[in-house]
């Protein structure tokens, strides 16, 4: 017994010594490449990462700065997902042409359909810049000096670093600020759809099963990059040409399976791995609630009206999918860290901290850090709340508040510089067009008298009949004439009127306080990472994720979400047929789709077991900004589209763990199931590279 318990304790010690982390690709030689191979994997780090060669990293890009996206043939065809080319999709909807709803497929490059703005951005090379950026920074400076001269040091370096004319270089802190990396990237500017199934299969599921497994969602959307006659980075232009790259990824025919390992490439957006107890305490016992409970309220209003009407759902469907994505997510957030006992655990590892530091000696040095924390969130916590309630309410959720604080923004800007009016004008012209292509008042109306006494405020649903702002054109009126004039008429607005207050409060007090209470809190968050990784050098620390090139892997595994239940790793069509409800906003299925499914005409995409696989599960420790990533198996090829989390697992952004935590993949498979048979895009397939690495 006692035998068997140590080899137990000795085979989850394993699993999970070997487990989480977002990886920089520059430095995977050594402890990474080891841990990769142990899991099965066939690659070096030279494979993935290469500045003299092509590597993988070659096919890796960040796709309009929020989600990830990977070139998957030698003509720039790029894979991400539905979700991350939401936006796109809807902004060529009509109800005449509805691609959100029927989908869309260029069947030649001259049907692909350019989208303004849409960029995406390669790494071309990685670089440890720390000693140039921390120099000259002393312990004996107050924040503010250490920060200016960090950001001196910063533009200094990219300003002197050598890159070709078409290059971009941005440096990004690591560790909280205890190591810095350099970023020579090349933006690609013209990007063209290509490809879109219908919601009903990339978004199958929507909300109910977002977040969730057992999932059968086809989330995924193809985009063409185009290049100059140089295949260099362009803006948009009709004689440009289809991109080719220093490298693309083969899609395998062959798929994984449990136990096979799996690595995901690309840009995690933002975690927090190495908070203290008390403020995962705070965040899931304070802070997470009350937003949740005002996205609630928004979401009630809106998804009644998406329900009711066509065209409210064509205009809400990308606002309503980012309101309702973080609503989920926290609530799963706060259910795991629950039921992880997360901030014991985190106590406990505190405890271990300040244990070790006693036998260093340590104490004068890093052990005020723990108690400062405890001190400091205690005053911070009603700030971080009534700010980040503010935010949700005017900046998330209510449009009319959104355009009343942008117009303030104006008018501060005219009073403190007269000069500044044509720039100031644009901006909120700007801001006004792209909110009112996606309005409706009642919707809007709708929100507001239910979010706003959320946030403690009385509400006056007559400034709704009142105001200029529902209306384009009589908001455009009011930024008529001189800066007195637009001033003015602002003031003179009911809706302007009502909320003027409301953000003057927000602007002078509370948001002056959370920064003053706030900047404290990052610089001890900096301390104590150099603290941990000084004294317990041995434990295992990977840099927090900040929208840079990561790699994170791990095996393709099931999981057990509470006692008696245990979720297979993979999800396959049929599960798609047995979740269809006719007619039904989240689970219809297209008539094809169920016919393709009758005849069982399957093509090459169905695994040994004469099924189409859909979805599976690994432990990649992701997050967001890591939706459209590839899932690449042992030997470099395409085997999945990462797009989600499992719903316990998302607390993985403060807490990992690796028996629960778990990312959502797409299998290859499905994608071109959909593309060849569903959509008959044949062409598509035929620019791919299909392999059999497994016989
Ligand atoms: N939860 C995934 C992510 O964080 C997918 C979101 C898109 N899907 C949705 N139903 N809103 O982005
Ligand atoms: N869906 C997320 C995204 O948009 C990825 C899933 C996650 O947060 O893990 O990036």
């Amino acid at each position: 017994m006692r035998l068997l318990k140590i080899v137990l304790f000795f085979v989850v010690f394993q699993v999970s010594a070997q487990q989480g982390g977002m990886w920089i690709p520059s430095l995977l030689e050594g402890m990474n490449e080891d841990e990769m191979q142990s899991l099965g994997s066939k690659l070096t780090a030279k494979d993935i990462y290469d500045v003299n060669n092509s590597s993988l990293k070659d096919a890796i890009g960040h796709f309009n700065g929020g989600c990830t996206s990977e070139v998957i043939s030698d003509k720039g065809l790029i894979l991400t997902n539905h979700h991350c080319g939401f936006g796109q999709i809807q902004s060529h909807s009509t109800l005449e042409n509805d691609y959100l709803k029927d989908g869309f497929w260029a069947m030649s490059m001259e049907e692909e359909l350019p989208n303004k703005g849409l960029f995406v951005e390669f790494i071309v090379s990685i670089h440890d810049v720390t000693d140039t950026v921390l120099n000259g920074v002393a312990d004996a400076m107050t924040e503010k000096e250490k920060e200016s001269q960090i950001t001196k040091n910063s533009n200094e370096a990219m300003k002197t670093w050598s890159k070709e004319a078409w290059q971009d270089v941005k440096v990004k802190s690591f560790y909280k600020g205890n190591q810095y990396f350099l970023f020579v990237t090349e933006r690609f500017e013209d990007i063209r759809l290509v490809g879109a199934p219908p919601s009903s299969i990339g978004k199958f599921g929507s909300d109910t099963d977002n977040w969730v497994f057992p999932r059968h969602t086809g989330d995924f959307s193809l985009f063409r990059i185009y290049a100059d006659a140089n295949n260099r980075p362009a803006k948009y232009s009709k004689d440009n040409k289809p991109y080719q790259p220093k490298h693309f990824l083969p899609i395998s025919l062959d798929g994984v399976e449990e136990g096979d390992f799996t690595m995901v490439f690309g840009f995690p957006g933002r975690t927090n791995e190495y908070l203290p107890a008390v403020a995962i305490e705070h965040i899931t016992k304070e802070y997470n609630p009350t937003n949740i409970a005002i996205r609630e309220a928004a979401l009630k209003v809106i998804d009644q009206k998406m329900k009711e009407s066509d065209a409210v759902r064509i205009k809400y469907a990308s606002k309503q999918a980012r309101i309702a994505n973080a609503w989920k997510k926290w609530i799963g957030e706060n259910l795991g860290i629950d039921k992880s006992n997360a901030v014991e655990k985190r106590r406990a590892f505190e405890a271990t901290f300040t244990k070790a530091l006693k036998e260093k000696g340590w104490e004068d040095k890093y052990g005020d850090i723990l108690p400062e924390f405890d001190k400091l969130y205690k005053d911070f916590a009603p700030i971080n709340i009534k700010r980040r309630n503010f935010i949700e309410v005017f900046l998330v959720t209510n449009e009319l508040m959104q355009m009343t604080f942008r117009a303030y923004q104006v008018e501060r800007a005219l009073l403190s510089n007269p000069n500044s009016l044509n720039r100031a004008k644009a901006g909120l012209v700007g801001r006004l067009k792209g909110i009112h292509k996606n309005y409706d008042v009642d919707v809007d109306k709708g929100v507001y008298l239910n979010v706003m006494p959320l946030y403690g405020k009385k509400t006056d649903a007559s400034i709704y009949d009142k105001t200029a702002f529902t209306d384009l054109d009589s908001a455009l009126k009011l930024l008529e004439g001189n800066a007195d004039d637009i001033i003015k008429n602002l003031n003179n607005d009911p809706a302007y009127a009502y909320a003027k207050p409301i953000i003057e409060e927000f602007i002078n007090t509370l948001d002056a306080e959370y920064q003053q209470k706030n900047g404290p809190i990052t610089a001890l968050q900096t301390q104590y990472m150099t603290a941990l990784m000084k004294t317990l050098p041995n434990a295992r620390y990977f840099p927090d994720a900040n929208s840079t090139l990561r790699v994170t892997y791990g095996q393709v595994r099931g999981y057990s979400p509470r006692d008696a239940v245990y979720y297979k790793p993979v999800s396959y069509l049929d599960g798609v047929i047995e979740k269809y409800v006719p007619g039904d906003y989240e689970f219809d299925v297209p008539q094809k789709l169920r016919d393709l499914y009758n005849a069982k005409d399957y093509g090459p995409y169905a695994d040994s077991n004469g099924k189409v696989p859909v979805c599976f599960l690994g432990t990649n420790h992701t997050t967001g900004g890591n939706s459209g990533s590839p899932a690449i198996d042992a030997t470099g090829n395409l085997v999945g589209l990462n797009f989600d989390r499992v719903w316990e697992g998302t607390m993985s952004d403060m807490n990992y763990d690796p028996e629960i935590c778990r990312n959502i993949m797409v299998d290859l498979r499905y994608v071109l199931f959909i593309i060849d048979k569903f959509a008959g895009a044949k062409h598509l397939i035929a620019e791919m590279k299909l392999v059999h690495p497994k016989n």
